[in-house]
């Protein structure tokens, strides 16, 4: 790899980053899948999938855009992406850490309810690390006056909020309950043996307690996103991906010192 010596050359490479992490997902995906008791965590997962395919379609234009985007207006730069990404094909170490540490876990020997909330997990460590990437990347290209490039990745973004919002929900409803006591029956006779009152408590308590997920409404950031891509989303809470990334461009250049 060549030298990188400037935010566009970092933007190009997150972009490399989070193509291997959505491919690699993609391959992960039909095995969480076929491993997966639950049929709404299934279905959701199916349904993620086909979402995850498009990300990957989006980032090819994406990364055809920052090419043609860096040759126009930064003469110098001229070439520099075949130097960067000409070589091999990056692969993001992080994603397969993480992706190999839920298949290590999906292979023990674990009940068919202890296993779906295993794979709900590793999912979200999945979505939170792509957050984090696609945070990144939208910001990145949002300083760099790429208003397009940035609007496409927090599409991206917003989407793999709202898969990690659902595995939330999945979790906290039904499966982490299932898992709790396994063997007691089928998920519908567990679930419907407990008031749903005692549920939407324990719903309302954990995502009070989550960092990544308490307190934010993304409904309204895809608004105030679609309002301007200047005025980004006011962090909800502290500790969340969201509000590392997701400051507006004032503050951006502490957004990128601060993040480890
Ligand atoms: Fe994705």
């Amino acid at each position: 790899m060549e030298k990188m010596n400037d935010l566009r050359d970092l933007l190009k490479h997150e972009i490399e980053d989070l193509q291997s992490v959505e491919d690699q997902i993609i391959e992960a995906l039909p095995k969480m899948i076929d491993k997966a008791n639950n049929p709404d965590l299934k279905k959701a997962l199916s349904e993620h999938l086909k979402v995850t395919e498009q990300h990957k379609v989006r980032l090819e234009k994406i990364m055809k855009n920052i090419g043609s985007d860096s040759e126009q207006s930064n003469g110098k730069k001229k070439g520099i992406l075949g130097g960067i990404f000409g070589g091999g094909k990056h692969e993001c170490k992080g994603m397969k850490g993480i992706i190999e540490e839920g298949e290590k876990i999906m292979g023990t020997d674990i009940s068919p309810e202890a296993l779906d909330a295993a794979i709900i997990a590793s999912a979200q460590k999945v979505e939170h690390y792509e957050i984090c990437g696609y945070g990144t990347a939208r910001t990145f290209a949002r300083q760099l006056g790429m208003e397009q490039i940035a609007r496409q990745l927090e599409q991206t973004l917003n989407e793999e909020y709202a898969a990690d919002d659902l595995l939330t929900n999945l979790a906290v409803m039904e499966v982490n309950e299932e898992a709790e006591t396994p063997n007691r029956g089928s998920a519908s006779a567990s679930s419907t043996s407990r008031s749903a009152g005692r549920v939407k408590e324990k719903a309302n308590r954990e995502m009070e307690m989550e960092p990544v997920n308490a307190g934010r409404n993304r409904s309204s950031s895809r608004d105030e996103t679609a309002k301007t891509n200047n005025q980004s989303t006011k962090p909800k809470s502290s500790g969340s991906p969201r509000s590392e990334n997701g400051r507006s461009s004032s503050s951006s250049k502490k957004t990128v010192s601060k993040r480890t």
